[in-house]
Formats: structure tokens, C-alpha cells, sequence
């Protein structure tokens, strides 16, 4: 039997719950050609609700292409022009042959060669020279806006990883040069997300950035824990097996209503269980999680110095006033420059998660490790 869980994968159907407020948002933003930036840490359902919100608004809307670029990987301005060529002729065009089509209409100065990929299934790709781009981008930024034109459509660009482009080389001169052909774009909008909250923030929110007030701002939440009670039931009863409300609240406690780490802890409790789930269950469940990150847990706790494991454990141990003198005295912290940097690195690092100021750890199984195995 499949396993009513999915972690690490796309969420859909019946395996997605909750967000329905943002996906009417995002479906609406996506019909009426409004941008979106959307931020949350990751794993906590982006992809799966830019698909959710793709899936309806397509069925809606027979015009309508969204073209996806996930830009985990890419350090350059190059490789980002080439994504971007690469995937919006895919998008728009049902056969590699429109595909070429397209990319010979469509780029006039620079001339991309066109590479057939193994299966035909819209499989090209296309190899740019470098030097041309360099000196005229503007047919690729423009591309999706010359083929929506052309084409009737209307086109919707999603971005993933987004803040990697303040990596770039010169990142403001080359986010002032999107920023300005993307405005101008009047079929085609952008859904821009990322999971490095700080430098999402300073590229959106940051009042002297080219992408300013770009579009509507979604901080994604974490699932409630109605919402995720109600989900993990029906899962456990469409397949024959059951779980008390008691122990659903306890596997969403435990990881701390991260989507991600829920799916998993309902997974590892749905296959222990036989057919009706017990306390018992979910903590030794919850444990096995534990155990299985634990070397990568050790990695990361390595890479930390004292001070920030000892503002971690300051943390963990609930205390609020950080730079009070007790507590510096008690978990050895530092100076109060020390603590300013073990905050801002952790954040930096991706271990804490900095909301208006308010202080959480990221990954809830990380936070249990540290508590239960590594402070003891
Ligand atoms: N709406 C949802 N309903 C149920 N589970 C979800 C939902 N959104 C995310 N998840 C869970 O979280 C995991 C990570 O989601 P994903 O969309 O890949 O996050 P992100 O893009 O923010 O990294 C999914 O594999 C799934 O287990
Ligand atoms: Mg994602």
C-alpha cells in the first residue's frame, strides 16, 4: 500500500491541505497578471502551493503558461539568461518544433544554437554566446513578452531560490536591469520566492533596491494545527488504520507544524502502526527521525562556535532577555558585540529563523537533538 505521507516531493491533491486563503490569493495574482513574492524557510510548502495554485489557475484559463526557473544553483547572470530563454520557450510551446521555431523568430541579435535533447519531449536546449548576451540581454528578459504578444497568452515567470541573484556579479546593476524590462512586461507577470528570509527581505523590502514594493508580499506560514489534525485522521482512516486526536496533536507538536517534518513523523507513525495508533508509537517514531539526522546534526553543530552554540542552548533553555547580564554570565555568551554576531550568523546559516525579531529555531528536530542529546 502507498503511504497516505509525502515528504520531499511536490504535495498535490489529496496529499495538500490547508492554504486555501493563499491560494485564492495566488490564483487571482496569477489571472490578473499581478506579481507575488512569496517567503517562508524552506520547506514549508512553497513549491507545493505555487503548483497547487498553477494546477487550478491553467484549468481556468486555457491562455494562461507558467514557465518555472529554480535558481538553487545558479551563481551567474549567464546561467540565470539561459534558464530563463530555455524554460519560457518550453512553457510556451507544445512541440520542440514551436520551440524552434520560436527561438529563431524571437532573437534577432543574439542567436542561440539550438540543441535537440534525447527524447524530443520538448527537450531543447540552447547554447548561448556569452559575449552577445553580455551586450544584449534585453531579447531574453523581453522573450515571454514578445511570445505572449504574438501568441495570445498570458504568461506567468516563477522564480525559485530568488535571492540568489544577489550573488550575482554586480547584483544591483543587474537586478535594476530586470526590474526594468519586468515592469514594463504588460502580459506577463512574476512569482518570485525564495527561503533565505534576510536576503529576501532586503531585496523586496529594502527601499533603495531595485525591486521595491515589486509585487504583493506572501510570508507563508507554517500549517495550523486544525488544519494538520484534521489532515493526518482522514490519511490514517482512508487507509484502513486510526489515530485519536491526542496522538495526531502530538506528532504536530512535535514537529513544531513544520509541513515538511510532519509529513514525515505521520509517515514513520503510519507505517509502525498495525491498525490503530498509539503514544507510544509516535514518540519511538519521533526518536527514529532524530537518529537518522543525528550525524548530519553533529556536521552541523561542528561548524558552530562556542558562543553560537551557547546562544543556541540560552534558547533552548527559554531564556527571553539574551543580553541581560545573568544570562550572559550563566551560558557564557560574550561580549554583547559576540551575541549580535552569533545571532546574525545563525540567521545567516539558515539555523534560526528571524520573524519581526521574534527568534525560532528552523528545524524543530535540530532543537530536539540539541536538547535531549547533545545539552545533556
Ligand atoms: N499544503 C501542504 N499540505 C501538506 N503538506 C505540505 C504542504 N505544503 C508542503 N507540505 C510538505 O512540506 C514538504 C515541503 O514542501 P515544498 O512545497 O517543497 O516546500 P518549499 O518549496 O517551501 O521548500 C512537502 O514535501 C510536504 O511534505
Ligand atoms: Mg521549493
Amino acid at each position: 500500500m502507498n503511504t497516505p505521507f509525502v515528504f520531499g516531493k511536490i504535495a498535490r491533491s489529496e496529499n495538500f491541505t490547508d492554504r486555501e486563503k493563499e491560494t485564492t490569493l495566488l490564483v487571482s495574482n496569477f489571472n490578473s497578471l499581478i506579481n507575488t513574492i512569496i517567503i517562508s524557510p524552506r520547506r514549508w510548502g512553497k513549491s507545493s502551493l505555487v503548483a497547487k495554485a498553477t494546477e487550478i489557475a491553467t484549468a481556468q484559463n486555457d491562455k494562461l503558461r507558467i514557465c518555472k526557473i529554480d535558481l538553487f544553483n545558479v551563481r551567474n547572470e549567464e546561467h540565470f539568461y539561459e534558464l530563463l530563454a530555455q524554460n519560457v520557450l518550453k512553457a510556451t510551446s507544445s512541440k520542440w518544433e514551436e520551440a524552434v521555431d520560436s527561438a529563431k523568430k524571437f532573437f534577432s541579435r543574439i542567436v542561440p544554437k539550438i540543441v535537440l535533447g534525447g527524447d524530443m519531449q520538448n527537450e531543447i536546449s540552447l547554447d548561448f554566446d556569452w559575449a552577445e548576451i553580455k551586450k544584449n540581454p534585453d531579447e531574453i528578459l523581453d522573450l515571454a513578452e514578445h511570445i505572449a504578444a504574438e501568441k495570445g497568452f498570458r504568461i506567468v515567470i516563477c522564480v525559485d531560490e530568488f535571492q540568489n541573484i544577489a550573488e550575482f556579479d554586480a547584483p544591483e546593476y543587474f537586478q535594476k536591469r530586470l526590474r526594468s524590462h519586468w515592469q514594463q512586461h504588460q502580459r506577463v507577470s512574476y512569482c518570485l520566492y525564495g527561503s533565505k528570509r534576510h536576503m529576501m527581505l532586503d531585496v523586496f523590502t529594502n527601499s533603495s533596491m531595485p525591486f521595491y514594493k515589486f509585487g504583493d508580499l506572501l510570508f507563508l506560514e507554517k500549517i495550523d494545527t486544525p488544519s494538520w489534525i484534521l489532515f493526518i485522521s482522514e490519511q490514517f482512516a482512508n487507509t484502513g488504520k486510526s489515530i485519536a486526536k491526542e496522538q495526531s496533536e502530538l506528532i504536530v507538536h512535535l514537529a513544531d507544524n513544520h509541513p515538511y517534518y510532519v509529513q514525515q513523523l505521520a509517515q514513520q507513525t503510519w507505517l509502525r502502526t498495525t491498525d490503530r495508533c498509539s503514544e507510544a508509537i509516535v514518540y519511538q517514531a519521533h526518536t527514529s527521525i532524530i537518529e537518522q539526522l543525528s550525524l548530519l546534526f553533529v556536521t552541523i553543530t561542528e561548524s558552530l562556535t562556542n558562543n553560537q552554540i551557547n546562544f543556541l542552548k540560552a534558547m533552548i533553555a527559554g531564556e527571553s532577555a539574551l543580553s541581560s547580564a545573568g544570562t550572559i554570565a550563566k551560558y557564557r555568551l560574550g561580549s554583547s558585540a559576540n551575541i549580535t554576531r552569533s545571532r546574525k550568523s545563525l540567521i545567516e546559516k539558515d539555523i534560526l529563523d528571524n520573524r519581526a525579531g521574534e527568534l525560532s529555531f528552523q528545524d524543530p528536530m535540530y532543537r530536539s537533538w540539541l536538547q535531549h542529546s547533545y545539552f545533556i
